[in-house]
């Protein structure tokens, strides 16, 4: 069957959904979550996996074919493979994608590879294990950096990336690009958000800031040659090539968000709610209206009107959050 093309009332299509399959992380990154003190949701307030098939069915029904796994980190959750196989059946669903911290990752790369995963990102910020440990609050890049190579070894198209946030890692900057060097890697910076549980740090304002063209002056600096390639569609990165490197690099401008005019995609949090921006705070409780027993065609009457009301960006979105709240809450409940 051939499913429609979906539009937004910006006339953005939109094809991609980023489902966030559990709010819990092995890890604490500092820039996602605070290190005590979380309140994890009990399982009855997440999504089933059942609930988010029917959701996905009904999603690639009015269009959306680009389906990415995220979390907090999604093999937290009991008998992800075997929902990542069903939903890989589903018709019009035609790529699965996973974003990891990459710790359990590797036992499973086998299984990611028959189901024809179309790309996995790792979420790597350093190539030094001392701030690895500073800045996931765990001991754990012997086994990220095994999966990286396990990655390589499958021919799993693979993406780093990496927020990069003054003090704490700006000198893995030119480390990670040379892992380009000889491997076919995509390695991409992140501007920092404040989606940590807490809110604003002093950094993103001040004149620390690791912006996107900051980011892109010190790989010119170091690398005179590195010249620009062509994005794709609705990429979320710019991208740059360096002669020789076989792998490229990206810069990602979460926080100035330059990239919405072609923004492809929407959000289902581990708790239910579609958001269709990153930076709103919610538009449509899914899971409250599938457990009161609507019809699919009322849930996909729901979403439409979702999609019909988008802001034009991140920044609309931010303003008509609730009460103007700024964004504070944790990347681990949205899925980044
Ligand atoms: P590809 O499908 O490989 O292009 O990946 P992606 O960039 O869509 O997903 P990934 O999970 O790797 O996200 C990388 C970074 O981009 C994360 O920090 C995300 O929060 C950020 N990001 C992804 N989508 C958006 C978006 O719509 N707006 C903003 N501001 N940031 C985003
Ligand atoms: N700012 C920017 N990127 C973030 N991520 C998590 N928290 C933040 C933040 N505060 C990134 C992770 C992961 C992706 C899904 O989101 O590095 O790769
Ligand atoms: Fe976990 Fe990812 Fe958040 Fe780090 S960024 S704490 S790996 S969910």
């Amino acid at each position: 069957m051939k499913f429609p093309t979906l539009y937004d009332n910006h006339n953005r299509p939109i094809n991609y959904v980023r489902l966030a399959v559990t709010d819990r992380c092995n890890l604490r990154c500092f820039y996602c979550m605070p290190e005590n003190g979380i309140k994890y949701l009990p399982k009855s307030a997440l999504l089933s996996y059942e609930e988010m098939e029917r959701m996905l069915r009904i999603l690639a029904q009015m269009g959306v074919s680009k389906v990415r796994i995220t979390g907090g980190e999604p093999f937290v959750r009991r008998d992800l493979v075997p929902f990542m196989q069903r939903i890989s059946q589903i018709e019009g669903i035609n790529q699965i994608h996973l974003t990891t911290n990459g710790v359990f990752t590797g036992d499973y790369l086998p299984q990611l590879q028959s189901i024809g995963i179309a790309s996995v990102n790792l979420s790597l910020d350093t190539l030094d294990q001392q701030r690895f440990k500073e800045i996931t609050r765990r001991d754990d890049f012997g086994k990220v950096m095994q999966t990286l190579e396990g990655l390589l070894r499958y021919n799993i198209p693979t993406k780093i990336n990496a927020v990069i946030m003054a003090g704490k890692n700006t000198q893995d900057i030119i480390p990670l690009t040379e892992l380009t060097r000889h491997t076919p890697v995509s390695v991409r910076f992140i501007e920092e958000m404040p989606f940590n549980g807490e809110g604003a740090r002093e950094e993103s304002d001040s004149v620390d800031f690791w912006s996107f063209r900051r980011i892109l002056a010190e790989l010119q600096t170091h690398y005179p040659q590195i010249y620009k390639i062509p994005d794709g569609k609705h990429s979320t990165s710019y991208n740059y090539a360096i002669p020789h490197h076989q792998g490229t690099v990206g810069i990602i401008a979460a926080f100035s968000r330059t990239f919405c005019g072609t923004c492809n995609r929407i959000r289902v949090t581990a708790q239910g709610t579609l958001k269709t921006c990153l930076y709103d705070d919610g538009v449509l409780d899914l899971k409250k209206l599938m457990r009161e027993g609507a019809s699919d065609e009322e849930v996909s009457q729901a979403l439409l009107y979702a999609f019909r009301h988008r802001p034009k960006d991140g920044f609309e979105a931010e303003a008509n959050r609730l009460n103007h709240s700024p964004v504070s809450e944790s990347m681990s409940t949205i899925g980044g």
